[in-house]
This record gives C-alpha cells, sequence and structure tokens, in this order.
C-alpha cells in the first residue's frame, strides 16, 4: 500500500519540473529512447551494478540486472542501471579490502546524487557486498540485496573440490612434496567451471547469508548457484518488490535493527561463516547507527552450534547446501534463538518467512540438537598481546591447539615471511607460534588475507598440518586452521603485536578467551620505547585511508564514513 505520508517521490525533484532544469534531466535520460511516460513519476529503481572482467564472480551480472529490470517494469516502476566500483578478490592488489571504504562512498554518493527512489544492490565477490551495504546503509533508502550465487561445486578428477579451501589443500601438499606442481595447476580449470562466486562457506557465501539473515534480500537469497534458473527469477521477483517498497516507503532503517544483527551473528555461528562477516557487520551496523561491538559477537555467536557441514570447517559445498534446502532451512533449526519477528525486506517477519522451510539433507544441514560442531561460534580473545580484542574461529581450528602455550616465531611483514618459511635452518617446530606483524588496517595497508601462513615444510613433512598463527591481518573466508586474526590495535597503530619479539612465550587459551604474551610489563615499556612507526604513504587513496581507517575490532571503516547522511536530494547542477 502507497505510503501517505511520503507522496512525492525524490525522483520528481529532477523528473517532475516544468522549467529548464527539468527539461535537462528528462531529456539527456530520453536520449537512451526512453518514452516520455517512464519519468511521469513511477518508481525510479536504480540498479547498483558491481559487473567486472576483473571481479570474475560478478561477471554474470549484466544478465542478472536484465531480470531485475524485468520485476521493475512488471511491477510499474522504472529501472535504471548504474556502475560502482567493483572488487575482485583475486585480482586486486595490495587486498581488496583496502578499496571496500572507496568503494561504498562511490556506492553512497552515486545513490544520493541521483534521481532514484529505490535500489537494489548487485553484489558478489567478497567485499562487493560490504561496500554496496554500507554506501546503501549511509543513504537509507528503500534497499533490496541480490546476490550472485555461487559457482557450481568444482570437480576435479572425479571428486568435489572446493574453491580456495581446495587451493590452500593442494598448495600444502605441493610443499609437503606429496603432490607435483603439473598436477596442482591442472585443478585450475576444474575448481571454477561456471559463474558465480567461491562456492565453499568463504566469505562470499558467507555475506550472501549475511544479507539474508539481516532480512535484506528475498528468502532463499544466499544458496542458488549463479548457473541455477531460480536465481534469475529471484532478481525478477526482487525487481517487483523493490517498487513496492518504494511506494510503502520501506526504508534499510526498517530492517537493519539491533535484533537483525543479531540475528545475522547467530547465523553466522550455525554456517560456520568467515571471520571475516565480523569486520563487515561492524561496519554496516556503524553506517545504520545500530550499537554493536566486538564482544557482541562473543556473547550471542560463540555458544551457538554449527549445523553446517561445509567446506572449509566440513565436507560439501553450496550447491548441496542449496539442494539440502539453504539458509531457511537452517534458519528454521535455531528459529529460539533468533528474533523471529524481525521484519525482513518481503514484508514478512523471519518467522513468517521461514517456519516451514524443509530441509531435504541432515548429512549437509544437521540438527541443533545433533550439531556438526557445537558451541562453534566467533570466538574473542583478549589479553595483553590484544587488549582491544581478537578473533578466532574455533570450527575451522584444531581443538588440541585452543589451549596453547608456545614460543614466538615472529615475521614483520608477510615478504619477510616468504623468504624465511621454507629455509630449513629456520629455527621452528610444531610447538612455535607463528606471529605476524605489520599486516593490519594501516601496516598493510588493507588488512590484507594474510593470517592463515603456510606452514614450513619440515613441519608439514612430519604429517603436522596445523600450528597456532597470530596477526594483526585477516584470512580468506575459504581458509582454516588455529589462526588469531584482527589482533587489535595492530602492531603498525603500535600495538602491542608490534613489540613481540623471536622466543616470547605466548599462550592462548580460547576457552578463558586469553591470549597473553609472557613478558613483563617493565621489558614490553623498554620495547614500546624504541618502537618506530612505520612510514606513511604520501598521497592519494592510501594517505586518506592511512589516516583515517579505524581498528579492526571498530568494523575498519574510515572513521568520517560511520554513520548515514540520509538521501535529501542535493541542490542543482546547474
Ligand atoms: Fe570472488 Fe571468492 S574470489 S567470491
Amino acid at each position: 500500500m502507497e505510503n501517505p505520508k511520503n507522496p512525492i517521490r525524490r525522483s520528481q525533484a529532477w523528473f517532475g519540473r516544468q522549467d529548464r532544469d527539468g527539461f535537462v534531466h528528462r531529456s539527456w535520460i530520453k536520449n537512451q529512447g526512453y518514452p516520455h511516460d517512464e519519468l511521469d513519476g513511477r518508481p525510479v529503481i536504480g540498479i547498483c551494478n558491481t559487473w567486472s572482467e576483473l571481479t570474475p564472480c560478478n561477471g554474470h551480472f549484466r544478465e542478472l540486472a536484465e531480470f531485475v529490470k524485468r520485476g521493475v517494469y512488471e511491477a510499474g516502476g522504472f529501472p535504471l542501471e548504474f556502475p560502482v566500483m567493483s572488487l575482485g578478490e583475486t585480482q586486486l592488489r595490495p587486498t581488496a579490502m583496502l578499496f571496500r571504504n572507496l568503494a561504498s562512498m562511490d556506492v553512497e554518493e552515486s545513490i544520493r546524487g541521483n534521481p532514484i527512489d529505490g535500489v537494489v544492490l548487485l553484489m558478489g565477490c567478497d567485499k562487493t557486498t560490504p561496500s554496496l551495504l554500507m554506501g546503501a546503509a549511509s543513504c537509507d533508502l528503500p534497499t533490496i540485496g541480490v546476490s550472485g550465487g555461487p559457482m557450481l561445486n568444482g570437480k576435479f578428477r572425479g571428486k568435489d573440490v572446493g574453491s580456495g579451501t581446495g587451493v590452500w589443500q593442494m598448495s600444502e601438499m605441493v610443499r609437503a612434496g606429496e603432490m607435483t606442481m603439473q598436477e596442482f595447476t591442472s585443478c585450475e580449470s576444474d575448481m571454477h567451471r561456471s559463474k558465480g562466486s567461491c562456492m565453499t562457506m568463504g566469505t562470499a557465501s558467507t555475506m550472501a547469508c549475511m544479507v539474508e539473515a539481516l532480512g535484506m534480500s528475498l528468502p532463499e537469497n544466499a544458496a542458488f548457484p549463479a548457473a541455477d534458473t531460480r536465481r534469475n527469477r529471484l532478481a525478477q521477483m526482487t525487481g517487483r518488490r523493490i517498487v513496492e517498497m518504494v511506494k510503502q516507503d520501506l526504508r534499510m532503517s526498517q530492517i537493519l535493527t539491533r535484533e537483525a544483527f543479531e540475528n545475522a551473528i547467530r547465523i553466522n555461528a550455525a554456517i560456520g561463516g568467515s571471520t571475516n562477516a565480523v569486520i563487515h557487520l561492524l561496519a554496516i551496523a556503524g553506517r545504520m547507527g545500530v550499537q554493536l561491538n566486538l564482544d557482541d559477537w562473543d556473547k550471542l555467536g560463540s555458544q551457538v552450534n554449527c549445523l553446517l557441514n561445509l567446506q572449509p570447517s566440513g565436507k560439501y559445498l553450496m550447491e548441496d547446501f542449496c539442494y539440502a534446502g539453504g539458509l531457511p532451512a537452517v534458519q528454521r533449526e535455531i528459529l529460539s534463538l533468533l528474533h523471529g519477528d524481525a521484519l525482513t525486506v518481503n514484508g514478512k517477519s523471519v518467522k513468517e518467512n521461514v517456519s516451514e522451510a524443509p530441509c531435504y539433507n541432515r548429512e549437509v544441514i544437521k540438527t541443533l540438537d545433533e550439531p556438526f560442531i557445537a558451541a562453534a561460534g566467533i570466538a574473542v580473545v583478549r589479553g595483553n598481546l590484544a587488549p582491544d580484542g581478537a578473533v578466532i574461529k574455533p570450527s575451522a581450528a584444531s581443538p588440541h591447539l585452543l589451549t596453547h602455550r608456545g614460543r614466538a616465531v615472529v615475521f614483520v611483514s608477510i615478504e619477510d615471511f616468504h623468504a624465511r618459511i621454507d629455509d630449513p635452518e629456520l629455527d621452528i617446530d610444531e610447538h612455535c607460534i607463528m606471529v605476524l606483524q605489520n599486516c593490519g588496517p594501516r601496516g598493510y595497508p588493507g588488512m590484507a588475507e594474510v593470517g592463515n601462513m603456510p606452514l614450513p615444510p619440515k613441519v608439514l613433512q612430519k604429517g603436522i598440518t596445523d600450528m597456532v598463527r597470530i596477526s594483526d591481518a585477516r584470512m580468506s573466508g575459504t581458509a582454516y586452521g588455529t589462526v588469531v586474526l584482527h589482533t587489535s590495535p595492530e602492531a603498525a597503530a603500535g600495538g602491542p603485536l608490534a613489540l613481540v619479539r623471536n622466543g616470547d612465550i605466548i599462550e592462548l587459551n580460547v576457552p578463558e578467551r586469553k591470549l597473553h604474551l609472557e613478558v613483563s610489563d617493565e621489558e614490553l615499556a623498554v620495547r614500546r620505547a624504541a618502537w618506530v612507526s612505520p612510514e606513511k604513504p604520501a598521497r592519494g587513496y592510501y594517505k586518506l585511508y592511512v589516516e583515517h581507517v579505524q581498528q579492526a575490532h571498530l568494523g575498519a571503516d574510515l572513521d568520517f564514513l560511520v554513520g548515514k547522511s540520509g538521501a535529501a536530494v542535493p541542490r542543482d547542477s546547474h
């Protein structure tokens, strides 16, 4: 039903004027062949597209956008597609994360500055989801997300093989002498054989689940493969629905409430989701003005059972998850832990959407009573090594290493790590703790996914596949291991991580949420006095980023982007 309080559409501030500027706004749009009546006051829907051949996971988004347009037209709206900066995880250096906030600025200003009444966000590869949600949240128009969907299962030599996870496993086999480089590279064409994003429960799939869990997409958004025509139908239905949302003036802030974020945190635990979701959800909440902090992840999620037997924590892949029932089946299973009344973009509550959702395969989606892994949500550890916290994903770690005391082997950069890790003379064994410095938001810059450092060959050759690793970096959502990440404050900001030296003893105790460096306060004060801040970038976006990026425990947004400004119509351009 139309909202009578808001009868005038934003787009009419451009197209509804009978003056010189109205002529300009309408006439140039018409050069694309649109008839005059497209501009007669019907809802104008922006389709925010992250298509790029350099973001292969989003390479099918032009086609997807056409299905959204069908739906918009069917519902009486007028769709206008626009591009924004696209971030390809596998190509962009030094790391796509460096540009998440830049892309979010592009999204925010593209929405606010244009004649748009509602927005459909096309999101796929890891960072395109948070950057679009962050930018759109700062505008707070009626908004729906459509994810691009995962690739079909990788198939190599008759077996399923998962994006990322398979790469990490096989490259370790090469380093251990169990696989030749030729065999390894022969998998390249087999692992990624269809359009879509990584088909493990990596960051892209996790974030697609977060979009659905937050109520920001239609149900079943997360799991339909990109190649499945149900994905196109979902896009078309989204096009229809966004027009209704504009008429109802149902804005993002009515969906993205504190309850929605609490639901998402619990779902992240239940799906064995990526640690990257922590940073992204904190940043999105920050834009929306919802109070959410790092400890909420531990408080709300750490005791929630993981139900999904999906890589990297388990065996199966996203295609299997789809056929087993997808996210609604998980939401139904943990409904007692969710805010069932939370509103979603289809105008229904979570409970209304999922209470009858079927599960077709209990090998893939386990029950709450007989979970895949008990109490497996992200844990937050603290101590003199991480005063503002660090995170670990127990479902991807080795249980016997969750309580461990060991000697630090320190690498001051990822280049230092690569230069020394294969050296047979390196003084390291499986009981040591690998420490990586200067890979946080300011340090890298951009907080690269390098926290899951490969093990030294001499350890791998003993058949050992995991060691404790600690850094201020992130890790790929497809990765696994006993890896402590996001240590805050980071080394480059003068955090205690910068003061660790070879031979120091570190204690990790995840059950007690402890990360302790066994060095006296006096000695740490001496080391701190001698610490020299790394050189800062001299110009450009790198300079802006390093000067303004917040620490990981706050979401690593730029400080001046936190919050929202709404979408009031800006002043005239001519
Ligand atoms: Fe794009 Fe994994 S690299 S989703």
